[in-house]
């Protein structure tokens, strides 16, 4: 019986491949740091059985047309905004992506960088570094407290709960928006459900985490930093498609926000020149949400099992509903 071809978009450890080796026809991206050139993928899809893809792997129309037996397209990723999803289903392709195992790293990177852009980390870090430290002064990398504060969280999903439980730690008051009431949330985490420009005009900390779809790109935008306060510190570890950073830059600039804090951007990657890079209210991150070596291991191995339990005729484990 000739075994299924699987297409694995980037370079993964062996190890996690071994267990599959007798089953499938595996062809790799030969580069763990440099993303499947599309022409490349666009051929593997049309004669694989199954993908498995990074976020930086956009899967639209056109690569989906070119599949001829495609069953299964295995995101290595929570978010799914580079996938075309409504074709993918209407085609029969199954999508999966990554949820669950990557929700407590994501909050504890969330809540870190809420931490060191509010504390000025890294800018203070980077002052030592540099030679920069000759005394001690009253006002001195002097930030804005965090504890007994109000944090707003954009996105209550499972990675929004994880961060809001961590708030209650520092004593924070939490206000949430999500698209649906979570009464779970509220009861568990004393979290209260609020409108989002309630959310942006009550809150100090002000954290996206909900997914990019038509409805959330450019969310946040001139109005919505209007509506914040002057001391408010915004992060976002979701997708940069849901902020406009020209408006975001003219907010960080002006005053009209204290600082932020950013793991995501428009066009990643982003180069030292990108205008947001040039504040110094602006700690940023290169999309490291998830990185811990646990969580990514977690992430390719159950994207390898989706792919499994599909090539079999099971339902996947965690299939984008
Ligand atoms: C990372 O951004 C993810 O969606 O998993």
């Amino acid at each position: 019986m000739t075994r299924p071809k699987v297409y694995i978009a980037r370079k993964i450890p062996e190890q996690l491949l071994s267990p599959y080796r007798n089953q499938w026809e595996i062809e790799m991206w030969p580069y763990e740091d440099l993303p499947v050139r599309r022409e490349e993928l666009h051929k593997q899809m049309g004669q694989a059985d199954a993908i498995f893809i990074t976020l930086t792997d956009v899967v639209d129309q056109e690569l989906i047309d070119g599949a001829k037996q495609l069953k299964i397209i295995a995101n290595m990723a929570v978010g799914y905004d580079n996938i075309d999803i409504d074709y993918a289903r209407k085609k029969g392709v199954i999508v999966t992506n990554t949820p669950d195992v990557l929700t407590e790293s994501t909050a504890d990177l969330t809540f870190a960088l809420l931490l060191a852009a509010s504390r000025r980390l890294i800018e203070a870090n980077e002052y030592i570094k540099e030679g920069k430290w000759t005394t001690w002064s009253p006002l001195f990398m002097a930030g804005t407290d965090i504890h007994h504060k109000t944090l707003g969280i954009v996105g209550m999903g499972r990675i929004g709960e994880a961060v809001a439980h961590r708030a209650k730690g520092f004593h924070m008051n939490v206000l949430y928006h999500n698209r649906r009431r979570k009464p779970e949330a509220e009861e568990k985490l004393g979290a209260v459900y609020v409108g989002f420009e309630e959310l942006l005009t009550n809150s100090d900390f002000v954290v996206c985490m909900t997914p990019l779809t038509q409805e959330t790109k450019d969310l946040f935008n001139r109005r919505a930093f209007q509506l914040m306060k002057e001391t408010a510190v915004f992060v976002n570890t979701s997708r940069g498609g849901t902020v406009n950073e020209e408006d975001l830059y003219q907010a960080l600039k002006t005053g009209e926000i204290l600082a932020a804090g950013l793991d995501v951007f428009q066009n990643e990657p982003i180069g030292k020149d990108h205008p947001l890079l040039q504040l110094d209210n602006v700690t940023a991150l290169p999309h490291i949400g998830s990185a811990t070596r646990d969580t990514r291991y977690q992430m390719m191995k159950l994207a390898l099992e989706n792919i499994d339990r599909v090539l079999q005729g099971k339902e996947a484990k965690t299939p984008v509903k």
